[in-house]
């Protein structure tokens, strides 16, 4: 029980998840942080879970995903845990199996190429998923209030990509000839995507996720023009039917820099900024409207601590105190990263004062 017993008011800044808090732009007592990818090859304990199960297997054991979700929040001190999975998981239930192969990433086995494979693949086994659910149980249950819960998806052009491509892309050729002359098989595809997603997502917030994260890693492969007539209305009704589950939606991409307007359109309540941009000027493109995540390069978790405390005060002067920004890198940790150095970020997250903002 809280030491007075006197239940802390709605409007408190100490009421509800600071993370989930600002999700929604309320004000904070400081800015929550965590990082994408924060539970991977970099952690000796994760590595240490490899050594005897490969990625599929630790994802479809609940126990196991759980252990390595908390393990790694836990280690880290972060405000949120985002579950352990992975994107392609939803692919095996439309009828795409698919493997990681060392060093090479993912390899769908039979790529979507035509409209009659997209006829074929199966909406109907969402529930399939569920062990996703089954370890966003275990880890709400560890950490009750004291973390935000992330449950996430890929969004429907990043997955599109993934099933035409095969694997992952340079210059996406086969996803955008689909695209562009096929457009009918193309939105019969996205539709699929959305109403599995959709599925998928319940799923993950009936188990106890806060907020949704949507991964549309590969969407600054489009131009603006390709994204409004291809991918926007897709993303839009996907993050409108998560929103309707009840849960804040972050929405991410990578080299979004002339998208990032588009994006905050579908009505995402968050947007993921890559690291290319300086965070002002991207929250100044996303608008007052919605909070943002981000953008630390992740490679500068190799500079000297001094370099990366800069980078870190850097992204916190620009955005000032704003209720509505979550502290995170512009994309994920890389194997070789020194875990010391994320946890030294957390650290200078947690000190950070705005009244430093004369420094130099
Ligand atoms: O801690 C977390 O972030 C949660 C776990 C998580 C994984 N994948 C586990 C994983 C999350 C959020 C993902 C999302 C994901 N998966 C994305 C979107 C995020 C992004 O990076 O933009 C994408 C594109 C994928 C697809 C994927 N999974 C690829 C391309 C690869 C291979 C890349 C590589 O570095 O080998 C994976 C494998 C993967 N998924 C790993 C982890 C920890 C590393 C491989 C391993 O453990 O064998």
């Amino acid at each position: 029980m809280h030491a007075t017993d006197v239940p802390i008011p709605e409007d408190s800044v100490l009421s509800g998840n600071r993370f989930v808090r600002a999700c929604l732009r309320k004000p904070v007592d400081r800015t929550p942080v965590w990082f994408l990818r924060q539970a991977g090859r970099y952690m000796q304990e994760y590595r240490d879970v490899r050594k005897h199960h490969t990625l599929v297997e630790i994802c479809k054991q609940p126990e196991l995903a759980a252990e390595v979700t908390i393990t790694a929040a836990e280690k880290l001190g972060v405000d949120a845990a985002i579950i352990f999975a992975d994107l392609l998981l939803p692919l095996e239930p439309m009828g795409l199996p698919f493997e990681f192969q060392a060093g090479e990433g993912p390899v769908v086995h039979h790529p979507v190429r035509t409209a009659a494979d997209i006829a074929a693949l199966r909406i109907d086994r969402a529930a399939d998923l569920a062990y996703v659910a089954r370890a966003i149980e275990k880890v709400a249950a560890h950490f009750r209030d004291r973390l935000g819960i992330i449950g996430f998806c890929g969004a429907p052009y990043t997955l599109a990509s993934y099933m035409i491509e095969g694997g992952g892309s340079r210059n996406y050729v086969h996803t955008k000839r689909l695209m562009y002359r096929d457009p009918i098989s193309w939105s019969a595809l996205l539709d699929k995507l959305i109403a599995v997603l959709t599925e998928y997502c319940r799923l993950q917030v009936q188990a106890g996720a806060d907020v949704i994260q949507i991964f549309d890693s590969w969407i600054g492969s489009l131009s603006l023009s390709d994204f409004n007539d291809y991918a926007f209305a897709a993303s839009k009704r996907l993050v409108r039917a998560v929103q309707d589950l009840g849960v804040p939606v972050i929405y991410f991409g990578v080299e979004t820099t002339g998208l990032l307007p588009a994006m905050a359109s579908t009505g995402a309540d968050v947007i993921g900024l890559d690291w290319r941009q300086p965070l002002d000027e991207g929250w100044r493109a996303v608008g007052s409207a919605h909070a943002v995540q981000g953008n630390l390069d992740p490679i500068s978790l190799f500079a000297p601590l001094d370099v990366l405390e800069r980078r870190v005060q850097q992204i916190l002067r620009a955005a000032a105190g704003r209720p509505g920004h979550i502290f995170n890198l512009g994309h994920g940790i890389v194997p070789e990263t020194p875990v010391e150095n994320v946890q030294a970020v957390v650290k200078m997250v947690r000190d950070f004062r705005l009244e430093k903002l004369g420094d130099a």
